[in-house]
């Protein structure tokens, strides 16, 4: 059986690894990288280590790691940052391009451009935003992308999945992007084949992920055109939407794009489901009298007038309310990093006990909400784990992508 080389980059505390080792055994991760920035500990590299030991981890940033001490693979994935993609001609070498300093993407880029041999598969996961982002020029940062994935030789398809569409236990809608590169039949299937079946019927993510066909919306068919500095320069220079709906696929810089709409026949997990019995929560995660008045205000709708005193102006400040408690019996809200730690707040889950009384999620719930294995990041503080949390993925909607891959290989 031949193994699917695996290079995990922004590793995290491991989603990817962990959803496609849920996939096949076929999976194989060959390397990693993770380092945390803001910080000089670097908690989220342990736990990696931990779980899955220190061989072929690297705990550096991505930008000093060379292309040389990355071995050979087959499939690289990520999850990287929303950032500015811009790029501009580089002044050191003029014939060059060069994308701003710390731009993540742009190591990707690199790595991809300088293997030794590129990898047949990319699978990379952002914020849904990416595909309007900047609101300059809406849809230019992913353009940058697609076209400079295209220079690199892939064909890319591309879906925003909302995990809880598809049965899992938190709403989380992330876009994933899978790229195919020239020297694969997937690559020539998508040459070959219509791009809307692609994108409705045969491709990875319509076969991980089931689209409801008779509903499509906002079909738009369109070529990048230009270099990667025209395209940063130009791509909807008029200010309009966003051209790139939540599925597409592109080849040689063709490219399909429409909305679609999920299809899913199946059970429903909801928070209900991966709640601990309240015996077993400690009571550090209850909420106390004391704090209750300010989590529901914080919770609560309001329209107040307020006074920004660094430019000196008063506004009126206005939201709606969220729902408070969270209801059981649906997939929770999304985690986001600020999740942990007992201060009141508008985002942070809160459920209601057998008994009634408030708390928030264990950072064992959060986990579950994830669908990681559950104390996957213990010997952590629960702000930590709960950051970690909010920062990772669903480790089901990797499952099902790679699974497809996988099934798709076969074939
Ligand atoms: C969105 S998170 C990915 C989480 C991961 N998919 C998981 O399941 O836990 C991005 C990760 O990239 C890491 N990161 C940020 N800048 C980095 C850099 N320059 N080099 C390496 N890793 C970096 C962050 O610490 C963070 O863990």
């Amino acid at each position: 059986m031949k193994k699917i080389k695996v290079v995990e980059l922004f590793a995290g505390v491991g989603g990817f690894r962990i959803g496609l080792n849920n996939a096949s055994n076929k999976y194989d991760v060959v390397w990693s990288n993770q380092w945390e920035p803001a910080t000089k500990s670097q908690e989220a590299s342990d736990v990696y280590i931990k779980q899955f030991g220190e061989k072929n981890h690297s705990n550096k940033d991505i930008a000093k790691v060379t292309t040389k001490e990355i071995p050979e693979h087959n499939l690289l994935v990520g999850g990287f940052p929303c950032q500015d993609y811009s790029v501009a001609k580089s002044l050191s070498k003029s014939k060059g391009i060069s994308g701003k300093k710390g731009v993540l993407w742009w190591e990707i880029h690199r790595i991809l451009k300088d293997s030794k041999s590129r990898p047949e598969f990319v699978l990379l996961e952002n914020v849904d935003r990416l595909l309007t982002s900047p609101a300059s020029q809406r849809g230019r940062d992913f353009a940058i992308i697609l076209a400079s994935l295209s220079d690199l030789g892939y064909a890319v398809e591309w879906r925003i999945i909302n995990a809880a569409e598809y049965g899992m236990p938190q709403r989380r809608r992330r876009v994933f992007i899978m790229g195919y590169h020239k020297n694969t039949p997937i690559y020539e299937k998508i040459k070959k084949i219509d791009s809307k079946n692609w994108v409705f019927d045969e491709g990875t993510f319509s076969e991980a992920f089931n689209i409801d066909k008779s509903k499509n919306r906002n079909t738009n068919n369109f070529n990048l055109k230009g270099d990667l500095i025209s395209v940063s320069n130009n791509f909807n220079k008029k200010g309009e939407s966003s051209p790139f709906q939540n599925a597409g696929v592109m080849i040689e810089r063709d490219i399909f794009t429409s909305k679609v709409f999920p299809n899913y026949v199946g059970k429903q997990t909801t928070i209900k489901d991966i709640l601990l019995r309240e015996k077993d929560v400690p009571e550090n995660f209850f909420i106390d009298k004391n704090s209750l008045e300010r989590w529901e205000y914080l919770k609560g709708a309001k329209k107040e007038k307020r006074f920004n005193k660094k430019r000196n102006f008063s506004y009126v400040y206005a939201e709606g309310s969220m729902i408070f408690p969270d209801k059981l019996n649906y997939p929770s809200r999304t985690i986001i990093t600020g999740e942990g730690g007992s201060s009141p707040s508008r985002f942070k889950h809160v459920v209601k006990t057998e008994s009634g009384r408030l708390r928030r999620l264990t950072p064992l719930e959060l986990e579950r909400l994830n669908m990681f294995p559950d104390n996957h990041t213990d010997g952590c503080t629960d702000i930590k784990r709960a950051f970690f949390m909010g920062n990772a993925l669903v480790v089901g909607v990797v499952e099902k992508i790679g699974k497809a891959l996988v099934s798709k290989l076969d074939n």
